[in-house]
């Protein structure tokens, strides 16, 4: 029989159980829900709403059945519906009546909410962590290419040059963002529901400030209507990590556009790509497209769970169970992504000869031919003008700025010098671009100074 079978007078059709029960998808919350629990039942013994006797045989037994779940003995019954009805029958079976009173003043309402929350939680903090390890990479892969000039695009069009540690350091950025944003989204989900009841908390007198401590929360929610049904910290996780995994999914199509024979820009270790079953040599980067491909499932959870919250009326609706599979399997993705990504990354070469000849076409450095002319006196504009003069010279003539003579230089403008060749080499575009955020040696030393300092304080 049900747990909540007294009312009915048949059992549910074997259907409806495969049907509604959440068991196949939940049973990870055990830890949490056994937890959530312990906390309950010490704090209904405290209060005297249960003899502290019992509280303390509840207790014991829970701890037990942690213990063999832990070692893989359970069997979870999809007839028990969902985690929390499993482990209250496990009680029951182990210790009989005195089991039932574990879920006095307690509905499974503030149960799933509580249960989520501390799941989230836990998963905040190791997803920080992978991100963390992430950004421990991009910062050395960034000290050992200072001098890794490379062009900078803007429309995938050669633009200026910059250097590799310029480069990745931008997504170090991102990812610090994205930190701090599941720092700010922590905070939203560390406020205990427990004791909102079914919906409107209950009669006996719970002390929700003790539940509270012992799971260590930071605060109680203030509106058990609320507490049984926001989920808005699930959604602002799921649209933290689609921005992760839109981060890494622009990180990966630049590795899988790096190591295209017409870039050549990095190599992937062998130990990070794959064959072809036919095309003897082929080496694919196979876990980008697919840290690439993965950022789907995740923008599907977030629109989807957003989906099922939308217009539900308050409080607790059967949809919200909805939100289980979509957020696992969006951390999961996360999770599963972002160390095979960080490892993938550790383990390239860099090609830094190609990065500087990729650098040396296109003209990256028509610009600073331009401020050279500024330098001497011209308004920019004219500058511009005179620039694109030469770079059409140089494009009809398959010739480059730098290759250009200076009788060739004067022909278009006589305000150039012998020093032209000097202010367009790219170690100086590079390095004269000295204010803080430019790719100059001098600034990144010192952006990658204060990122250190980050790293080891967050
Ligand atoms: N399995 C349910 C869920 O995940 C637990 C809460 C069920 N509450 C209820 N009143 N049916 O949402």
């Amino acid at each position: 029989m049900k747990l909540w079978g007294g009312r009915f007078a048949k059992d549910t059709n074997e259907s409806v159980d495969d049907f509604h029960s959440s068991i196949r998808f939940d049973e990870r919350l055990y830890r949490q829900d056994i937890n959530g629990s312990l906390a309950h039942v010490t704090m209904l013994g405290k209060q005297g709403i249960i003899p502290a006797k019992d509280a303390q045989i509840i207790h014991e037994a829970l701890k037990e059945i942690l213990l063999d779940i832990d070692s893989g003995n359970v069997e979870f019954e999809i007839s028990s519906e969902d985690i929390h009805m499993n482990i209250e029958k496990l009680l029951i079976e182990k210790i009989g009546n005195v089991g039932k009173k574990l879920h006095t003043g307690r509905s499974r309402n503030d149960q799933v909410a509580l249960d989520m929350r501390m799941y989230i939680k836990e998963e905040i903090q190791s997803i920080d962590g992978l991100l963390k390890n992430l950004q421990v990479v991009i910062i050395t892969l960034a000290k050992d290419n200072l001098d890794t000039i490379m062009p900078g695009y803007t429309h995938l069009q050669k633009a200026q040059p910059i250097t590799f540690a310029h480069h990745v350091m931008a997504y170090f950025e991102m990812f610090k963002r994205d930190r701090d944003r599941l720092a700010d989204c922590y905070k939203r989900t560390n406020v205990s529901p427990l004791g909102s009841g079914a919906l409107a908390t209950t009669t006996y007198p719970l002390d929700r400030e003790y539940t509270k401590e012992l799971l260590d929360f930071d605060s109680i929610c203030l509106n058990s209507l609320d507490g049984v049904s926001d989920r808005d910290y699930i959604i602002e996780l799921l649209g933290i990590l689609s921005t992760v995994m839109m981060h890494l999914s622009r990180f990966s199509e630049e590795i899988v556009l790096w190591c295209t024979n017409e870039f050549q820009f990095i190599e992937l270790d062998d130990a990070y790509s794959t064959g072809s079953s036919i095309m003897p040599q082929k080496k694919n980067p196979d876990i980008a497209e697919l840290v690439r491909g993965k950022t789907g499932r995740v923008y599907g959870a977030l629109m989807g769970f957003l989906t099922v919250m939308k217009s539900l009326p308050l409080t607790y609706n059967k949809d919200m169970q909805e939100d289980k599979e979509m957020t696992f399997d969006a951390i999961d993705t996360v999770k599963m992504s972002l160390p095979i990504f960080s490892d993938m990354l550790a383990t390239i070469t860099v090609n830094k000869d190609k990065m500087y000849k990729g650098a040396s076409g296109g003209f990256t450095n028509a610009t600073d031919a331009a401020d050279y002319l500024v330098k001497k006196g011209m308004a920019f504009r004219d500058a511009h003008e005179i620039l694109g003069r030469l770079v059409l010279y140089c494009v009809t003539n398959e010739q480059t700025l730098e290759g250009l003579t200076l009788d060739e230089y004067h022909a278009i403008s006589p305000i150039f010098e012998a020093d032209i060749y000097e202010a367009i080499s790219l170690e100086t575009c590079v390095n004269k671009r000295a204010i803080i955020g430019g790719p100059a040696r001098s600034m990144m030393e010192e952006v990658i100074r204060i990122n250190s300092a980050y790293l080891e304080e967050l």
